[in-house]
């Protein structure tokens, strides 16, 4: 096994200080990355263009030296390179000629999942291949849930249509995650293949769906996807990510078998540390909007997140993506901060707020 510190954690070991990446760490708030996209013409092109998606994704790295680089992409291109139309418009985000029926659902193709994939694929090798040995590089795919909330939508936002649809045409959203989860087990495979170390779910809007429908929608094509990952690629792990889960999280955890669970903003790191059905690591959740502010706080923020999940698996990381409005200078200081921190006695952190739970019962 390569000895990188993201890998021992997701192996289950207590790293200390954790290491560190962040969700959207390549983007608007770098200068670098501005430059790029604004030679690249249109957002699929900079992800479909090897050269240009490996220097994005390279450039937070060279920057502060994290410990992951995660692929540049994003989570609809799968779904565009099946068939479906999408672009991003300024200010707007991503926008797609949206699934109305069956029949819509039947025009996507997943032969076509190969070929309209595999400049991704080469993106994966080339950046695995500058990546410094210890650097992990994460690769990922949107879960279907939340990719088919934009397929069924047509674009970002509420995603109103997507929430009726599950009532009033539960076939059609079934048959959208179906086709979805098929090809994310083969895009993850791909990119494993590639050279990618672990890989990443991200279910933005999970949070949305009842709980009844997070079982349906959320958790079993987590299960099969996992399942279908660990079958191919033996001793590859998979971070999952729903997003605002909140008590959710325990059967996602108990069930899906991923090996490491992303944290929203709003949960409570070591309320989640104890109530873990099983014991996995955990990956966050500083607020993006703390690291925009910076300051005292952000310091203070960082030091109680690391000092909280002490003596446990932990991957230091936001619990959304950066905002653009970001100084970079604050994402260096973070880094910097975190791993200036005083060694911490195993677990202490965690004892502390054991006591402090049971104190009150
Ligand atoms: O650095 C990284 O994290 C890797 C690249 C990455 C992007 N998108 C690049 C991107 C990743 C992992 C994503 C995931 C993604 N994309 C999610 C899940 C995570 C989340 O943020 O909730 C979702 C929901 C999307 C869909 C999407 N793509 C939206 C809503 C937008 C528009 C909003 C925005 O931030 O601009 C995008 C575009 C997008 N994806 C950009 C980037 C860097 C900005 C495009 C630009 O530069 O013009």
């Amino acid at each position: 096994m390569i000895d990188q510190p993201i890998l021992r954690v997701l192996q289950g070991e207590a790293v200390w200080p954790p290491p560190v990446w962040l969700m959207r760490q390549a983007g608007r708030y770098l200068p670098e990355y501005r430059k790029l996209r604004a030679t690249a013409g249109n957002f699929i092109a900079l992800c479909t263009t090897p050269a240009m998606a490996t220097e994005v994704t390279l450039q937070p790295v060279r920057r502060f030296g994290m410990d992951a680089a995660i692929l540049f992409s994003d989570i609809l291109i799968p779904p565009w390179a099946l068939g479906q139309k999408l672009r991003y418009a300024e200010g707007e985000g991503p926008l797609m000629e949206r699934i109305e029926t069956i029949a819509d659902l039947d025009k996507l193709n997943l032969a076509r999942l190969k070929p309209g994939t595999e400049s991704v694929m080469e993106t994966v090798s080339r950046v695995r291949a500058e990546l410094p040995d210890v650097t992990t590089l994460i690769g990922f795919a949107g879960s279907p849930f939340t990719v088919a909330c934009y397929m069924l939508d047509g674009k970002g936002g509420k995603f109103d249509r997507t929430l009726g649809l599950v009532y009033s045409d539960p076939a059609l959203v079934a048959a959208v995650i179906e086709t979805m989860t098929t090809a994310t087990i083969d895009y993850l495979s791909w990119q494993i293949e590639a050279g990618a170390d672990c890989v990443m779910l991200f279910d933005s809007w999970a949070g949305l769906l009842p709980p009844d429908l997070f079982r349906a929608h959320v958790i079993r094509p987590t299960i099969r996807i996992v399942d279908a990952i660990k079958h191919r690629h033996p001793g590859v792990h998979v971070i999952g990510f729903p997003r605002l889960a909140g008590l959710m999280a325990l059967p996602y955890i108990a069930e899906t078998g991923i090996s490491a669970f992303g944290m929203d903003v709003a949960t409570d790191a070591a309320a989640l540390a104890r109530l873990m059905p099983r014991k996995i690591a955990l990956q966050g959740n500083l607020d993006p909007l703390l690291l925009r502010a910076g300051g005292l706080s952000l310091d203070y923020a960082v030091e109680r997140i690391a000092n909280e999940l002490a003596g446990s698996p932990h991957i230091f990381n936001l619990g959304h993506g950066i905002v653009p409005e970001t100084p970079p200078e604050h994402v260096g200081m973070l880094i910097e901060r975190l791993r200036a921190l005083e060694p911490v006695p195993p677990s202490r952190a965690l004892e502390d707020s054991r006591i402090a739970a049971n104190s009150g019962s």
